[in-house]
């Protein structure tokens, strides 16, 4: 049994040592926000916040994670107001399918909050995920929207 403190809330989950936190998330606790894509640590679509860092939780066992403080997509908007990524997201119609964007939400989140104003490079070095409907030229736009509606 391990406890996980995931969006403010406490779980106990039943995982061996080395279950993926991706599957606690999913499968144990039920929130489906968080996907599943590549299994191993390369496509970032299930990428969540631990101690505000994003890690891709395919490839990080839930009992590494015991008495940290996860976040998830469903947890990055607080007390139902939406962060400035998440608004940018909107407004510039990134999604297409949705799937890699809740991962790719989740890392941008984290890159913003270390580079508040990250330039080309900086989203080329941090923002690795997978996208297969190609909007990574939204993604940066909306990176760039969300640094300037924070200043
Ligand atoms: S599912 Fe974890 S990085 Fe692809
Ligand atoms: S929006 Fe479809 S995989 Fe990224």
């Amino acid at each position: 049994m391990v406890r996980l403190s995931i969006n403010g809330k406490t779980f106990n989950v039943d995982v061996d040592d080395n279950t993926p936190l991706l599957w606690a998330i999913r499968e144990q606790v039920g929130l489906t926000g968080t996907k599943y894509g590549c299994g191993v640590a390369q496509c970032g679509a299930c990428t969540v916040h631990i101690d505000g860092a994003p890690v891709r939780s395919c490839s990080f066992p839930a009992s590494a994670a015991a008495g940290k403080k996860i976040t998830t997509i469903e947890g990055l908007a607080e007390g139902g107001k939406l962060t400035k990524v998440q608004e940018a997201w909107i407004r510039h119609d990134v999604p297409q399918c949705g799937y890699c964007q809740s991962g790719m939400i989740m890392a941008v989140a984290a890159l913003l909050k270390e580079k508040p104003k990250p330039s080309d490079a900086d989203i080329n070095a941090a923002i690795t995920n997978i996208c297969r409907c190609g909007t990574f030229q939204q993604v940066r736009e909306a990176i760039h929207m969300a640094a300037k509606a924070k200043a």
